[in-house]
Order: C-alpha cells, then structure tokens, then sequence
C-alpha cells in the first residue's frame, strides 16, 4: 500500500468521466453551462482503463465515478464492466444525479456496483426546478427506487444553502426514517466562480444544530475510516444522517483520496490546482513502470490538507464542480 509523505495511506481513485451534464444546478454552472471539453480533450475510456489498471497496481481498491454526470457520456455501462475486472479494484462506486440512471439500475446490480450516491437537494418539484433549472426530480425519484429495490447501497448528497433550500433539511432527515438510506448534507464550497455566499453558508455545526432540534434522539455514530461524512443514527429511522465538512475540511488528516479530472488532470487535493497532466503522459509514454513512478512522486508531495492546497493555488478558484467531479 502506498502512503503519501503525511503518512496517510492512498487508496480511493475519484474518477471525473465527463464535465458535461444534464441539470444546471445553480451552485456549480451558469444556466447556459460552461464552454464544455471538446472529444479529444477527454481521456479516453481505454486510456481510463490503462490508468485505473496501474494505479490498482499501486494499491488503488476504491474508484467512484463522478462527472459532470457520469450517464451522459455514452458507453458507460461497458466502461464500468472493464473496471470492474481489473485486479485489484475491490469496489466501482458512482455519484450521479440520478435523471438517466433508474433504468440502467439492474444492470448496475449485475455489475457489482455496491453503492451509490444520489445528488438530491430537495424533495419539492418546485424547488428543485429553482435549483437544477430542469424539471426532473420524478426521475431521480425513480432511480432512488430502484437501487433501493435492487438492494445497491444509496446515500443522498445534499448541499445545503441557507435561504435556499435549508427548508429542505427536515424533509430529507425524515427520508432516513421511511428508507434505509444516509442521507449526508454537504457545506457548499466556492467552485462555482461567484466565491463563497457567507449569508448562505451553513457550516456542518449549524446543520446539526438544527437536525438535533428537530430529532433530538441524534446520536453520533462511529464514522468508517476515511469518511468524509460525519454520520448519526435518529431513534426509529431505518437509515441514517451525515454531514459533510466539505468547506470547513474537518477530514484532511484521514484523507485517503487522489482525483483524475476529465482531461487527465491529476490533483491530490480537492483544493489543489493539479499536479500533473496523465493524458498527455499516457499518449506519450509507452513505458507503464515510467508512468507509475510519475504517480508516485506525485503522490509523495501532497499537501497537508485543503488549506495548504488553497494557500498554494496559483488562480483564483474559479473551476466549476464539473469540471472535477466533486
Ligand atoms: P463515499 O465514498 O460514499 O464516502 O463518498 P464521498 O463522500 O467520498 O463522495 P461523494 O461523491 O458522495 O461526495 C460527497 C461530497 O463530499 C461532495 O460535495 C464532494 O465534493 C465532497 N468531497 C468528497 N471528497 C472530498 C475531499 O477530499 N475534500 C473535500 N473538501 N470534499 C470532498
Ligand atoms: N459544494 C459542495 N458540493 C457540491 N457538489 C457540487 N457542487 C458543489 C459545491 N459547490 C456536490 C454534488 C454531488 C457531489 C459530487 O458534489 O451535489 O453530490
Ligand atoms: Fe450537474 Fe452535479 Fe453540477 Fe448539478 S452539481 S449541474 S448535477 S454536475
């Protein structure tokens, strides 16, 4: 197993397949989108599968599939199936938005796909075409259902605005009771080119503040290691319910996470500004052993957590999620 030079070991691939995506939410891209990649810009899905089998030879087990959305790129599913048979990767998750993927579901069982996350930040049609600029949330309905039929483990992922959809909190808190899911709130972060909105901040504190006001049976359980989730059980609710730090970085110190944004970019921080082109070094570089000591150094240098990355940018934060997958 690798460990980087803060001694944390390195074992969870975030894969961002695509920037391109099919709902607009308002806090990572403008409602005419973003100048999106064109096709060669992209690794290829071979490309993908070159890398993912070196890195699995490092001591990669975990990959989660991010985007953009993943289901807009097409040939996934075939893509997903080659994943899952390189030796060494235990698990293929995925983070979707969930508008495509209910159908495709069953198939994601017969994969082995074990888990996974469902971006849904509120359970009212009406805000939710607020927040997405698209009228889609009976089909993130339907995939939710269907993985729970299929027996895929599902957690939410709501990022939460204060005067935007805190409103959405209890509503999401009360779905863990009537499903065994996690639903996890998220800290928005500034990726979205506009800076931090600080009246619409609402830090992890805050949001289970209010959880424990309303539930006041919520009880701290104890977290898996490397979660990014802060997570808690409510008396009687079949699921469960998290927080996520992911602006105020309260889980740095366990971090076990390298990302490869859509264009090979590989950074080994979420706040960090990429540390070294992949695509271009597999298109040139025949030689795998060459390409993995490449990895290897990088790595070794990695910051010690997300305020370092930041303080070390060299532009202003202005990407949009989509463009690193989360
Ligand atoms: P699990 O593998 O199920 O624990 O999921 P995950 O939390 O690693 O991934 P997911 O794609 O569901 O991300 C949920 C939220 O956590 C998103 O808003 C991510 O941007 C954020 N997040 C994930 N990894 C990191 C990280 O390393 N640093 C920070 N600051 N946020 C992260
Ligand atoms: N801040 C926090 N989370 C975000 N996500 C997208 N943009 C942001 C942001 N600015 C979340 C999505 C998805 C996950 C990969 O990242 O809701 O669940
Ligand atoms: Fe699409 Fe996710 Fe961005 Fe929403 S947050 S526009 S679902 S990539």
């Amino acid at each position: 197993m690798i460990r980087d030079n803060h001694g944390r070991p390195i074992n969870y691939l975030r894969l961002a397949v695509t920037d391109r995506c099919n709902l607009r939410c308002f806090y990572c891209m403008p409602e005419e989108g973003i100048n999106f990649l064109p096709k060669p810009h992209l690794l290829t899905f071979e490309e993908m599968v070159r890398m993912v089998t070196l890195m699995a030879e490092m001591g990669i087990t975990k990959v989660r599939i991010t985007g953009g959305e993943p289901f807009v790129r097409k040939d996934m599913m075939a893509f997903l199936r080659s994943l899952k048979n390189i030796t060494g990767i235990e698990q293929v998750n995925i983070t979707t938005n969930g508008v495509l993927t209910a159908p495709l579901v069953p198939e994601l069982k017969e994969l082995g796909i074990s888990s996974v996350n469902l971006s849904l930040d509120t359970l009212d049609r009406e805000r939710f075409k607020e927040m997405t600029r698209r009228d889609e949330l009976p089909n993130v309905l339907k995939t939710l259902d269907a993985l729970l039929e299929n027996g895929i483990k599902t957690k939410i992922n709501a990022v939460v605005m204060a005067g935007k959809n805190d409103q959405d909190i209890l509503p999401l808190v009360n779905l863990s009771k009537e499903l065994p899911v996690s639903v996890r709130f998220i800290e928005e972060m500034p990726f979205n080119g506009s800076g931090i909105n600080k009246e619409a901040f609402m830090s992890h504190t805050r949001i289970i503040e209010k959880i424990r006001e309303a539930c006041p049976s919520l009880k701290k359980l104890k977290d898996e290691a490397h979660s990014t989730s802060s997570n808690y059980s409510i008396d009687g609710h079949q699921g469960n319910v998290g927080v996520i730090a992911a602006f105020s970085r309260t889980f740095c110190g366990s971090c076990n996470r390298i990302r490869v944004t859509p264009t090979g970019t590989l950074k080994t921080c979420l706040y960090d500004d990429g540390v070294m082109n992949i695509r271009d070094l597999l298109r040139t570089e025949p030689d795998n052993k060459i390409i993995k000591e490449k990895l290897l150094a990088a790595f070794s240098s990695r910051p010690k957590d997300g305020f370092e990355a930041e303080a070390l940018r060299s532009a202003e934060v202005s990407e949009s999620m989509t463009t690193i997958g989360g």
